[in-house]
Parts: structure tokens; sequence; C-alpha cells
């Protein structure tokens, strides 16, 4: 035993003295002492001549031993590498990081989605229709027949292969869909991009995009719809902005109104931006009319509902200040990135 104590301490002293100094040599190192031939191999071997009763004691001397020695490799490898690792060496750790740019929600987004949470809370959910859609869920159905005069209020982009087919010019079409389902009480939103053939500028454009809200149950009145609608400006601009509404019309709303809101650049002393009036108009509403209930067959003397239409670029111009609305449709970095945070 003390023979073997010995001959490690030696083998241990030649190690450390080694210190190789390329990959060859650290490879030879390697294969002297830990290759299949190598020191540690032989040393082993020699095991079977050690007298049983020290067989315990010279196997944990053993293994202790070539522990010590693939450590030792290990590190020595480990320092190798740094050492020979040209990247490393040339690496200056004071330069900053390359930028990662992180990209940010477009202001419709954030404001569509903040109208939706608004609704949420009052118990609407989120219903979609079609982009492309046929002329009875655009018009007829909604009280728009055929030659009635109203369409023209929404010059329509119709499809040449299909006659029938157009691209929505309102969400109105989505309550359409709902109300046939049949499913009542029926409390939705319907969010999403409608198109209109409009000359573009910096208050028209050929599409964009709406939410449009129904509500039908027994019992509803003009009042849930105005106490709706108090509620949802409020949670949108504050506390502090008033709201009138003024007689209207809509072909699939009797009584209709729009609703104005008091302009929030000016606080109602009149500016630009509400046309020396105090008041900026935000969206159209009224009780949906029986016979868009009847169209879709709903018990009219039994069901009656609210509903109403806003553009999401109106209210997203009043939130930010946005004076021109191509910007939304430009994809110009300067000016989306300036939306990072949520209103
Ligand atoms: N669909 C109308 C538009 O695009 C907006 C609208 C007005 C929707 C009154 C309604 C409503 O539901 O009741 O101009």
């Amino acid at each position: 035993m003390e023979q073997l104590l010995l001959q490690i301490d030696q083998h241990k002293t030649d190690m450390n003295a080694a210190k190789p100094s390329n990959k060859e040599e650290l490879e030879a190192f390697r294969i002297k002492y830990l290759g299949t031939k190598g020191l540690l191999k032989t040393i082993m071997g020699e095991m079977k001549h050690v007298a049983p009763e020290n067989k315990k004691e010279a196997g944990q001397l053993l293994n202790e031993f070539k522990f010590y020695t693939e450590n030792l490799y290990a590190t020595l490898a480990a320092n190798f590498e740094e050492q020979t690792s040209e990247t490393m060496q040339e690496m200056d750790r004071s330069l900053p990081g390359n930028p990662w740019p992180v990209g940010s929600r477009h202001p419709i987004s954030i404001v569509q989605n903040k109208i939706i949470s608004i609704f949420h809370r009052l118990g609407f959910s989120v219903a979609e229709g079609p982009e492309i859609e046929d002329d009875w869920h655009n018009f007829t159905a909604l009280n728009l027949p055929e030659n009635h005069p109203a369409r023209d209020m929404q010059d329509t982009f119709y499809i040449s292969q299909n006659p029938d087919w157009l691209l929505r010019t309102h969400t109105s079409s989505v309550q359409i869909r709902e109300m046939q389902k049949g499913v009542l009480p029926l409390r939705i939103i319907c969010p999403g991009r409608v198109y209109r053939n409009e000359t573009i500028s910096a208050r028209a454009h050929c599409f964009f995009n709406q939410v449009e809200g129904l509500y039908i149950a027994e019992n509803v009145s003009f009042a849930d719809l105005k106490q709706t609608l108090y509620f949802f400006v409020q949670e949108m601009f504050g506390d502090k902005v008033k709201i009138r509404f003024r007689p209207s019309y809509f072909p699939f709303t009797e009584p209709s109104a729009e609703m104005d809101i008091s302009c929030l650049i000016c606080g109602g002393e009149g500016c630009n931006v509400c046309k020396k009036t105090g008041w900026v108009e935000i969206l159209g509403c009224g009780m949906v009319h029986p016979k868009v209930l009847e169209n879709c067959n709903i018990d009219s003397s039994k069901y009656t509902g609210f509903a109403f239409g806003m553009g999401v670029e109106r209210i997203t111009m009043l939130s930010y200040q946005v004076k021109d609305l191509r910007l939304f449709s430009e994809n110009d970095v300067r000016f989306l990135k300036q939306f990072t945070t949520a209103l």
C-alpha cells in the first residue's frame, strides 16, 4: 500500500509538471494518462496483484486518482480552449449589443381592443363575419331593399364575378348573421374591416374599421342604449366628457340617432377639430327596426333591441390626436412606433 501511495504521488507531480502548450501536446497528455493503454488503465490492471485484505483501500485510492486525473485533464482542456479561442480574444466586451427592435401594436388594434374590453365588461361578446358579403346580409335584410335611395349613403365595391357579392360596407351585416342563428337574448359587438368606394383623403379611406353593437332581448329600451353608450364614452375618454344625441336616419333603426361627444381638444370651447361647434360625432345608433327583426325570424312583438356602429379610425384619431387617417395604412415605422403604450 505504501508503495502504491508513493507511486500515485509521483504520477501526480509528473502530471502537474506536464503543462501542454498546444492541442497536440494536450492530446498526448490524454493518451498518456487516460488512453486505453494509458497509465491509469495500467495501474488499475495491477489491482489483481493486491492482497485481498488491501483490495478495498487500494480500490479507493485508485478511484480517487482516476477522478483527480480526469479533472486535471478537463481543467487543462478548458483553459486551453479559452486561451486559444481567437474570437474570445478579439471580442471587445465593452461594445454595446446588437439592437433587437421590439414591435408594437398598431394604434387601430390598441383602440379596437380597448373598445372590446369595455363592452366585454357589460356582457357583450365578440362576433365576426365575412368581409366578402352578399347583398342580402349587407343591405336587404337591414331594410335597405334594392333601389332604396339610402344605399347611396354607402358607395359599394361590387365583385365582378357575381353581382350578388360585394365587400361589406359596414359590420351591420354581422348583426344579421348572428340574429339568424336564433339564440336570444343576444348581446354582441362586431369589430372588423369594411370597404367603401370613397376618394381617399385625410378624413376618408376606401377601407376602415368599425365596431358594431347589438343587444336584443325583451323590454330593451332607448334608455338602455343611452346608458350603455354613456358608460362606453366614460371608460374610453374619461368622465369629464359629455355626450349628446341628435335625431338621425338609418333604415335599420327606428328611431335613429347620432351621438356626439364634447370635443376632447378644446373641451367644448370650439376649435378646428370640432369645426368650432364644441362637439364631434362618434357613432350612429338606434332601436332595431321591427322589419330587421322579422327578416331574421325574430318576433318583433316580443323582442326589442338597440344597435350602434362606430368607426375605429375616428375614435383613434380623437384619442391620440392624429390629424390624417391615411397614416394608419401607410406603414411608416416612424409613425407606428409612437404607440408603444396602451391607452
Ligand atoms: N352601419 C352604419 C354605418 O356604417 C352605422 C350604424 C348606424 C350602425 C346606426 C348601427 C346603427 O347599428 O344602429 O354608417
